[in-house]
């Protein structure tokens, strides 16, 4: 089963994402970049970190896409 937990480009977890945003209090994806490295290759994590954002989720096991 696909499992998506992390921004693959850049090897950086959603959950240390999380964490960012619980330390930091960071509240959107370009928030988050000024704090780590991640989202600026293919993109296709933004969506994931954008709902990470809404409802705290970290693994995804469905495609997550702009607008969703
Ligand atoms: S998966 Fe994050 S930039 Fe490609």
């Amino acid at each position: 089963m696909m499992r998506i937990d992390r921004c693959v480009c850049f090897d950086v977890p959603f959950a240390e994402l999380a964490d960012v945003v619980a330390e930091t209090g960071a509240s959107s994806v370009e928030a988050l970049q000024a704090h780590r490295r991640f989202g600026q290759k293919c993109g296709l994590c933004r969506p994931y970190v954008r709902r990470m954002l809404r409802t705290g989720e970290v693994v995804f096991r469905e495609v997550v896409a702009d607008g969703a």
